[in-house]
């Protein structure tokens, strides 16, 4: 089975502008979607003070610390309560994800995952014998799986439903109505989990509180695992610390499955990670502010071409404009590494006539990367 897992694809691009840019050319990256930020201050400060300490083996679940300091914040930005044995950290919020995934997914159980997706979800569902099956939620539906979608989606194999807002690659939000409109289509499916990757949340441009689903649909709490991390809101990608807060039962086998394969994350990155969760939360507000510049300096490039259509993304850090005209996005992927700019096609998200630019980085050379894609593209026509 694992044999016919694919890597990823935006690691691939990356790795190929890489080996160019190695060959002395000239590339603009725009594949990853890691912030360029250094971590807080206070967090290295943290994590400096405790790598002098013994630090051993500590709980598969994290440690208590951080548990506490996760469902702090969880009360303090969304207003969630959940308690301590209704909380598992992993390496990133990938892991919990795919530990969830583990524990729940039986040979041929389907996973539904609204395209535009973050490309690791299918593979993850197949890695875990399970099914992707995956509805289209193009950019006129602004990139949001609706209700009626959601149920033609469902059959009785449905396991779990994965619902990622702000999305990567969309950037895309859902009203409270929205995700309650979804939960009424949830509730006649009592089988089926839901996945709440809420990892970009802090990452918005419209004003407002943030809608989760675990917030908008209570009735659904049990089935819901709202997963979130340090990664994107503070910059601390490489420090592989994320969390899901959901049922106990569910909690205790994702434990049950990280004990069995990396123990736990690395407890100086819980360390740090707590230090991110309870020290000063101004930061986050800046890196927004910065994220915006640089998304409407890359808007404004992009706007000047014929052969783009950019939706406007009201969160996350990703621009997904769509080519005019049918053209193939692998294709034009291909073309732009050639013009010098690293971008990754659409297909990568099930969203082919798409690509995707990571805005995660300084604006002069965002502004750059557009004015080539926008000029390659151009020549094209
Ligand atoms: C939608 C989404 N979920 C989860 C992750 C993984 O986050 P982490 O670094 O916490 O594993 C990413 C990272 O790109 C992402 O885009």
């Amino acid at each position: 089975m694992s044999s016919s897992i694919a890597p990823s694809p935006i690691l691939a691009m990356a790795r190929r502008a890489a080996a160019l840019r190695a060959k002395g050319r000239d590339i603009v990256d725009l594949t990853l979607g890691e912030p360029d930020f250094a971590p807080p201050a206070h967090v290295a400060e943290a994590a400096r003070a405790a790598a002098g300490q013994p630090l051993g083996y500590t709980p598969a679940n994290g440690i208590p610390a951080l548990r506490a300091a996760a469902r702090r914040a969880l009360m303090r930005d969304r207003g969630l309560g959940y308690g301590d044995n209704e909380v598992a950290i992993g390496c990133g919020a990938k892991q919990v994800i795919f530990n969830a995934f583990l524990a729940t997914i039986r040979p041929g159980d389907e996973v539904i995952i609204p395209a535009p997706y973050w490309a690791s979800y299918p593979e993850m569902v197949r890695l875990c014998g399970g099914v992707p099956v995956i509805p289209p939620c193009p950019a006129e539906d602004g990139f949001r799986l609706s209700p009626a979608a959601l149920a033609a989606a469902m059959t009785p194999r449905s396991r779990w439903v994965v619902l990622n807002a702000p999305g990567n690659p969309s950037g895309a939000l859902y009203a409270e109505q929205e995700l309650a409109a979804l939960a009424a289509v949830l509730r006649a499916h009592p089988g089926v989990l839901i996945l709440s990757d809420e990892i970009y949340a802090h990452i918005r441009y419209r004003p407002g509180p943030f809608a989760s689903i675990a917030a908008a649909a209570p009735e659904l709490r049990d089935r819901i695992l709202l997963v979130d991390g340090v990664s994107k809101a503070y910059a601390m990608t490489g420090w592989r610390v994320g969390w899901g807060f959901g049922a106990t039962p569910l909690i205790a086998r994702i434990a049950a499955i990280q004990s069995q394969n990396c123990t736990q994350t690395a407890t100086l990155s819980q360390i740090a990670a707590v230090a991110a969760l309870d020290g000063p939360q101004d930061g986050l507000a800046e890196r927004c502010a910065t994220y915006r510049v640089r998304r409407d300096a890359g808007l404004a490039v992009l706007d000047s071409s014929t052969a783009l259509e950019t939706p406007v993304p009201d969160g996350a850090f990703y621009l997904f404009p769509r080519l005019r005209g049918d053209q193939d996005d692998v294709a034009v992927a291909d073309a732009l590494l050639e013009a010098g700019v690293a971008t990754v096609p659409g297909s990568a998200f099930g969203a082919p006539g798409h690509l995707r630019l990571s805005f995660a980085t300084e604006t002069k050379v965002l502004r750059e990367g557009c004015r080539r894609i926008v000029a390659a593209l151009a020549r094209r026509r």
